[in-house]
C-alpha cells in the first residue's frame, strides 16, 4: 500500500494484521519502551490545515517512537498564509524527500489530490466530511479488543452523520469486519444516502437502547455546518440526543461507549459517562498510537521489521 486516504482499501485480513501488530506495539509501549528501530533514516511530516489534538499528536509520537524524523507543520504559520496552494505546499515539501504527508484538510478528496503531485505517501488525516481511516481503525481495534470479534456485533452511531467523516468510515471498517451499522440523530443532521451506506437509521431513543452493542457518539461539528440552524438549541439536542448517566443505565449492562473525540461536554455527552466504566473514549486513544505506529511501518514498507523488533 503506497497511500491511505480511504478506509475502503483495508480489508479484513489487513485489518487484523494491524489490529494484532498495534496489540503488541501497545504491550511494549505499556511497558515503557518508547524508541523502535524500525523507521531510522525516514521522514514523516504532519500537515493539518485543521486543528487537531489526537491524530495530530500521536503521528508525531507513533513517528518519534520508530525513529523517524518528524516534522510538524502549522498552516497558521506556514506560507499557506500567504496563499501558496495545497499542491504547490506538498510539491515543495516533497522536494524535501519525506517518506510519509500526514494530511488533513477541510476538502474533500485533499489527499487524493496531493498524493497525485508528490512521491512521498500520504495518510488521509482527515479530509472534509469524507474519510478519517485511521480513525476508522483504531475504533475497530477497540471494539474488537473489548468484543472479541465484531461479526454479528451492533453499533449505532449517535449524532452529526451528515458532516461527519469518521461516521463514513467507522461504518465502512464495521461494515467489512461484519457488525451492522445503525445511526440515530436529527434529521437534519442525517445524510440522505444514509440507507445507500449500508446504514440502518433508527428512529428513537427507545430502538438505539433496544438494540446497541456498542454507542459511538459524534461531536456536532459547529464548524461544517452552514449558516441555517440544524437544531434549535444546544440544550435540546442534549436533552433528545445526548447521553447522560441516567440514559446510560437503561442500556444493557455491557454496552459500551466511544467517542472519537474532541467531546462537547454536556452537549453529546457528561463527564460521568465519558469517564465511566462504561466507556472506551480514553482506550481508543492509546490503541491510536499504536495503529498510527503500524500504520507507518506499512506505508514504509517497514511493517515486517516492526514484528522483528515486537517478537
Ligand atoms: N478524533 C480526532 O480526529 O481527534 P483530533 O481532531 O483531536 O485529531
Amino acid at each position: 500500500m503506497r497511500n491511505l486516504l480511504s478506509v475502503s482499501q483495508v480489508s479484513k485480513e489487513l485489518f487484523y494484521e494491524i489490529y494484532q501488530t498495534a496489540l503488541l506495539v501497545r504491550e511494549l509501549l505499556r511497558k515503557g519502551e518508547k524508541k523502535f528501530p524500525v523507521l531510522r533514516g525516514k521522514c514523516v511530516v504532519n500537515l493539518f490545515f485543521e486543528p487537531s489534538t489526537r491524530t495530530r499528536s500521536s503521528f508525531e509520537k507513533a513517528g518519534k517512537f520508530l525513529s523517524a524524523d518528524v516534522i510538524n507543520i502549522s498552516t497558521s504559520q506556514s506560507s499557506v498564509r500567504k496563499g501558496e496552494s495545497l499542491i504547490d505546499t506538498v510539491k515543495n515539501l516533497d522536494m524535501m524527500h519525506p517518506d510519509v504527508i500526514v494530511l488533513r484538510h477541510p476538502c474533500e478528496g485533499a489527499p487524493d489530490l496531493a498524493q497525485k503531485f508528490i512521491s512521498a505517501s500520504v495518510v488521509n488525516a482527515g479530509d472534509g466530511r469524507r474519510e478519517h481511516p485511521t480513525q476508522a481503525l483504531l475504533d475497530c481495534s477497540t471494539l474488537t479488543e473489548h468484543f472479541g470479534s465484531l461479526k454479528g456485533k451492533r453499533i449505532t452511531i449517535v449524532g452529526d452523520i451528515a458532516n461527519s467523516r469518521v461516521a463514513r468510515s467507522d461504518s465502512i471498517l464495521l461494515r467489512e469486519l461484519g457488525a451492522s451499522v445503525f445511526c440515530y440523530g436529527p434529521s437534519t443532521m442525517m445524510p440522505r444516502v444514509v440507507e445507500a451506506l449500508g446504514i440502518k437509521r433508527l428512529s428513537s431513543f427507545e430502538e438505539v437502547v433496544e438494540v446497541s452493542d456498542a454507542v459511538i457518539l459524534l461531536r456536532i461539528q459547529l464548524e461544517r455546518q452552514a449558516a441555517k440552524k440544524v437544531f434549535p438549541s444546544i440544550r435540546e439536542y442534549s436533552e433528545l440526543f445526548g447521553l447522560n448517566l441516567k440514559k446510560l443505565k437503561m442500556f444493557k449492562p455491557d454496552t459500551v461507549i466511544l467517542h472519537p473525540g474532541p467531546f462537547n461536554r454536556g452537549v453529546e455527552i457528561t463527564g460521568e459517562v465519558a469517564y465511566s466504566t462504561r466507556s472506551l473514549i480514553f482506550p481508543q486513544v492509546e490503541m491510536g498510537l499504536a495503529v498510527r505506529m503500524v500504520i507507518l511501518s506499512l506505508l514504509c514498507n517497514r511493517l515486517n521489521k516492526l514484528k522483528e523488533v515486537l517478537l
